[in-house]
């Protein structure tokens, strides 16, 4: 297929003659993976990461799909980020901080290593060690972060969950990790209100847990609250680790307040650093497991190549740690890099409209990474909130998490780029460790809305019905599903054999340039977020009213798409005027019901419409016509075959009441 060549936008000439990775790299590069695919992978391996032990072997194919990367070298994930910078950049910010009432903090390289190093010697005291599992339940923040190479420090597995999850979701994940340690704090501050993260960590483990430690970092001012009912060791990470740094000074005779070096734990390559869970076309999240060596590798790379990362940049990626962008782009990739990374703690739009700017405009911020949701509230939030700042620190733009779509790019590029800045819309997933298709800002033109070609190294392929596969197994993807290699092997490796399948549909163009066109399974995407619709539908069948439901998404101007539930409630809640009076009205369900999967998943997981209906429309077969739902909920007559229906009359009745309802 040919691309429109108006659509084609040039790199800007400094660019391609500055940039980290060149026309020439990447021709050579090509090359090398074409000749020698693992021999490539091999010398990269060597060049980007210190190896404690070199590798004999690349890759270790013989329990395929289980790859294994590096298996036989020995390294270290947060050795490679912090450590090896303390020589030539021990003074460089390594991170800088601002919370949303707008205090800031900055770490050196130096200092980020040392409070690494404290945490590290805190987490072996309670009796932390390789391969145990460690929940991270926190805020962006530095101490989040902190913690997260801790763990990698110790090759403990840590495994983040998003500070927005409800209690439930927290549980089912600490619960299936056997986690003995769950780190947390007492709260932040989101659009001026404190969230209260302690609460919500303490319901998920009250109660039969696996947890034996809960560390509460004081985060916010009020008083940590340390009684509890629960049968567990309630630490305050401040005081201890105080008292820790003290002890260790004075058994080690320390003249200055210099915290002793950590050694760290030397991992094989292949070992797991973290595990992240992402949801799937079921109603259990699965957890994603990674390697170690692969993963960081590609992280590192793709980092200096995509983002063109350079000493002198200050970098901003907005996301959440709490997602696999938040590991790879935030805590890793960049570290690794010896970049400078900026993190903020707080809403886009507190206390005005323009606080992104702002804050690019204060920390002169040359690299910006956000998702198509966000840049779809700046459009709609209005130019003059832009206009107010100077935004010309700026030089490269990314996008992840969704489709972005030729309008918004183009807003994107014109608006915050001033039209002097790359864009590169990034596409890859949890599972894929690092990005895999993107066009790279010293090499490839870009197309509004068409993600670009293939990384070097990455074999992406579609296949005759549009979905793409990855035809070679690459370092930094997933080593398994935690505790169901089942779901890896049928999920991921047996639609297309020897092939793995992300669930995206896509089509390819001249040059090999990629346009992703959304999921091809029951995995819907709100605000860049991953959510199956069966785990909601799963968390609905939890509520005493639901006989079942169905969940689809249609498309949402802000958040890309919108949950949409049809629920049938048990035999007598419905219709009868007696039963509204003793249970409520329909408005009052499904506010209730709305509330309800907010509270087993978490706010983002709340449905824009619940359609109370008397039933689903099935096939004979009893399966959900959801292509009928989906029409249905956007106020379309039903197209399309709609022959195999159990009961044709239930079309007239669900087109009644989802009209109703607005
Ligand atoms: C799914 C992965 C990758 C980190 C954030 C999300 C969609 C992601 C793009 C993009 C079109 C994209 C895909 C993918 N996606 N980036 N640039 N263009 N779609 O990670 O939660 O694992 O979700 O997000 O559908 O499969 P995730």
């Amino acid at each position: 297929m040919q691309t429109n060549s108006e659509e084609i936008i040039p790199l800007p000439l400094n660019f391609k003659t500055h940039a980290n990775f060149n026309l020439e790299n990447y021709k050579d590069l090509q090359a090398s993976f074409q000749q020698d695919y693992l021999g490539t992978w091999a010398k990269l391996a060597q060049e980007e990461l210190f190896w404690h032990k070199d590798f004999l072997q690349t890759l270790d194919d013989s329990e395929k799909p289980f790859y294994k990367w590096f298996p036989d070298g020995e390294t270290n994930i947060s050795y490679n980020c912090l450590d090896i910078h303390l020589k030539d950049r021990g003074e460089k910010a390594a991170l800088i901080f601002e919370d949303e009432a707008g205090e800031s903090e900055a770490f050196s390289y130096k200092v980020l290593h040392a409070r690494v190093c404290e945490f590290t010697a805190y987490l072996k005291n309670l009796g932390v060690k390789k391969g145990d599992r460690v929940c991270i339940y926190m805020s962006l923040c530095p101490e989040a972060i902190i913690a997260m190479h801790a763990c990698t420090r110790i090759g403990a597995i840590h495994s983040v969950v998003f500070a927005g999850f409800a209690a439930h979701a927290l549980k089912d994940r600490i619960d299936e990790l056997s986690a003995k340690i769950l780190i947390t704090q007492n709260g932040f501050y989101r659009r001026g209100k404190m969230v209260n993260l302690l609460e919500v960590a303490t319901e998920a483990i009250s109660g039969n847990s696996p947890i034996e430690d809960l560390l509460i970092f004081k985060r916010v001012k009020e008083p940590l609250s340390l009684q509890s009912s629960l049968k567990i060791q309630i630490h305050d990470v401040e005081r201890e680790l105080k008292n820790l740094v003290h002890l260790a000074i004075k058994n080690l005779n320390l003249s200055t307040h210099e915290v002793p070096e950590q050694t760290p734990e030397w991992l094989s390559g292949n070992d797991t650093s973290f595990i992240l869970y992402t949801s799937g076309s079921t109603g259990k999240p699965k957890g994603i497991e990674h390697n170690t060596a692969g993963y960081l590798l590609w992280a590192k790379l793709t980092s200096k190549w995509v983002f063109d990362l350079k000493d002198e940049d200050v970098y901003w990626c907005t996301a959440d740690i709490g997602w696999i962008t938040g590991h790879s782009y935030v805590a890793y990739g960049p570290l690794a890099n010896g970049a400078t990374v900026f993190i903020y703690e707080g809403a886009p739009n507190f206390p005005e409209a323009d606080r992104y700017w702002a804050l690019i405009e204060k920390y002169k911020i040359n690299i910006f990474y956000t998702a198509p949701t966000a840049i779809r509230s700046f459009q709609a939030w209005g130019l003059e909130y832009i206009e107010k700042h100077d935004l010309s620190s700026l030089r490269l733009l990314g996008s992840v998490g969704e489709p972005i779509g030729t309008e918004t790019w183009k807003w994107f590029y014109q608006n915050i780029g001033k039209s002097k800045c790359p864009i590169v819309d990034t596409w890859w997933q949890t599972e894929t460790g690092g990005i895999m298709i993107s066009t790279l800002p010293g090499v490839n033109y870009m197309i509004p809305g068409t993600a670009g070609p293939a990384l070097p190294g990455i074999s992406a392929e579609i296949n005759p019905e549009g979905l793409l596969h990855i035809s070679k197994p690459w370092p930094s993807m997933l080593k398994g599903v935690y505790k169901n290699p089942d779901r890896y092997i049928k999920g991921y490796w047996t639609t297309i054999p020897d092939s793995y399948l992300p669930g995206d549909l896509a089509d390819i163009y001249a040059e090999g340039y990629i346009k992703i066109g959304g999921r091809n399974d029951d995995v819907i995407n709100v605000s860049g977020h991953r959510l199956g619709t069966a785990e909601i539908e799963t968390a609905l069948a939890k509520h005493q009213t639901v006989n079942e439901s169905a969940v689809i998404a249609i498309p949402h101007a802000i958040k890309g798409e919108g949950i949409v539930a049809f629920v049938v409630l048990k035999q007598g809640l419905m219709n009868s005027t007696d039963s509204q009076q003793s249970h409520g009205s329909t408005e009052e369900r499904e506010r209730i019901l709305k509330e309800h999967v907010a509270n087993e998943i978490g706010a983002h997981a709340k449905p824009e419409r619940i359609i109370i209906c008397e039933a689903l429309p099935k096939t004979r077969s009893g399966k959900v016509m959801r292509r009928l739902l989906k029409d249905i909920a956007q106020d379309r007559l039903p197209e399309g075959d709609l022959s195999t229906l159990e009961d044709k009359d239930v079309v007239a009745k669900l087109l009644a009441v989802a009209k109703l309802k607005r």
